[in-house]
């Protein structure tokens, strides 16, 4: 996510940025293309956190699709929004600033590994919200635990984690052999979805709900972001393909990402989202 270690210097610090403005377009597109997901899920949490929440938490809220769905939800509320990427934060801000809500939205850029002064001072919390992002600390227990203590008793804390990456092309696309997304998903997606329910118990919290949410998304209800969406993500599984996909494949999907191919991901009207996200439901006792 965050490739500011792995090179020193200026050339380092420009692919730096280059990872993350990638990363922070993917999760825009991505917050846009599920918006009617992200609205259901806040939705859910509106029912679940009574009266509703004034002070939120974001953790690892990258350029803040979270964040945003939660300050519509929520009007009156205060949303924290703690990341460890200054470029990310950035971004966010300028979102919460086009959308008119830059005074409910504060960031805090801070290394979540590392102990959590700067969000003690904004604590305590009604709700933590902390989507995609549990897999990235080096120790989900402590994490949970430190997330413990920055609620209110009674306070709500939802995890969110993608299962497996969108599935966005049809079975035959017209170039190469039919069923290609299916094999560079198995060649590339090695890991056993993550499961948080024993780490959040072992926190301290009372695991209320573990939710998968089945998202079905056809080109319409997706809008005019899904070709984009659909391109960077498909490039992202390429840039791992190289060695694990058979010669034929791996021509294919270049033929599908050249966006001067007729068969190009970004001229088709066959796209779809088929993704399950899952979301753990957990409260301060
Ligand atoms: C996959 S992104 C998810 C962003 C956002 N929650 C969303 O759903 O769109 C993971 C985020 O975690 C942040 N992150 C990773 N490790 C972190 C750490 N140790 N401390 C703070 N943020 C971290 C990254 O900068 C990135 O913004």
């Amino acid at each position: 996510m965050n490739a500011h270690h792995d090179t020193t210097g200026h050339v380092g610090h420009e692919r730096a940025g280059e990872a993350d403005r990638a990363m922070a377009r993917l999760l825009e597109l991505d917050a846009e293309v599920l918006a009617s997901y992200l609205a259901e899920l806040t939705g859910l949490l509106a029912q679940r956190v009574a009266p509703g929440p004034t002070r939120i938490l974001d953790l690892g809220s990258g350029p803040g699709a979270g964040s945003l769905a939660l300050a519509r939800q929520f009007p009156a509320a205060q949303v924290t929004a703690a990341d460890i990427s200054t470029q990310l934060l950035h971004r966010l801000q300028k979102q919460a600033a086009a959308r008119g809500v830059a005074d409910r939205i504060s960031t805090v850029e801070t290394n979540l590994d590392e102990p959590w002064t700067k969000i003690t001072e904004r604590g305590p919390f009604d709700l933590i919200w902390a989507a995609s992002f549990i897999h990235h600390v080096s120790d989900p227990v402590r994490t949970f635990t430190r997330a413990f203590e920055q609620l209110r008793p009674g306070g709500l804390i939802a995890v969110t984690e993608m299962d497996f990456f969108p599935r966005v092309l049809p079975e035959d696309t017209g170039a190469g052999r039919p069923g290609l997304e299916a094999r560079l998903h198995q060649a590339t997606n090695t890991q056993p979805p993550h499961e948080w329910t024993g780490p959040l118990a072992d926190a301290g919290f009372v695991v209320e709900e573990r939710r998968p949410f089945e998202i079905h998304l056809d080109t319409t209800q997706a809008g005019p972001a899904l070709n984009a969406y659909a391109h960077l993500f498909l490039a992202k599984l390429r840039s791992h393909a190289t060695d694990v996909l058979e010669a034929d494949d791996l021509a294919a999907l270049d033929a599908l990402l050249d966006e001067t191919h007729p068969q190009s991901i970004m001229r088709r009207g066959d796209l779809s989202v088929r993704t399950t996200r899952t979301t753990w439901l957990a409260r301060r006792p």
